[in-house]
């Protein structure tokens, strides 16, 4: 019995650090990317709209509005490093507020990701 269950163990230490490395890195991003989805559709849509385009209703209330993330503009302005900060520390008097009570900094990541490949397509 102990000595099955140690078999079952080290076959699954063989796959997680054998096999895991060798997962393509496409399949660990998938699945970030659909965290990253369910955070934006959970959290952020109701301000950034759900193409990111900031044009929802919510925005008709807020000064400053959110930023589009479609736009040329953004595309060249938001680094992943300046988005991670903002999400995460949120935008001194708007109505973006900091996230890092909220989500873990893996989440914020994933989230960035998404708003980064899927709305802005950079
Ligand atoms: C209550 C409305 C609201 C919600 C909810 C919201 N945001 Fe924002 N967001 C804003 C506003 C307003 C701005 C514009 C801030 C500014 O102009 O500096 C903004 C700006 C941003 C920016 C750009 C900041 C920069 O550096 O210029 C990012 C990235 C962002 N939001 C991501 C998110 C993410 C991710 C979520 C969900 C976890 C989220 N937002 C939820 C209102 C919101």
């Amino acid at each position: 019995m102990t000595n099955c269950r140690g078999k079952l163990l080290s076959v699954a230490l063989f796959l997680t650090l054998i096999i895991g490395p060798l997962l393509p890195k496409a399949y660990a991003d998938s699945v970030d990317l659909e965290t990253g989805r369910d955070i934006f559709h959970k959290h952020c849509q109701a301000c950034h709209g759900d193409k990111g385009d900031g044009k929802t209703f919510a925005a008709n209330a807020l000064n400053p509005p959110p930023k589009n993330f479609t736009s040329e503009k953004s595309k060249k302005e938001l680094t992943e490093k300046r988005m991670i900060q903002s999400v995460t520390e949120g935008r001194k008097g708007t109505a973006m507020m900091p996230w890092k009570s909220n989500l873990s900094q893996k989440e914020i990541r994933a989230v960035v990701s998404y708003i980064r490949q899927k709305l802005m397509k950079l």
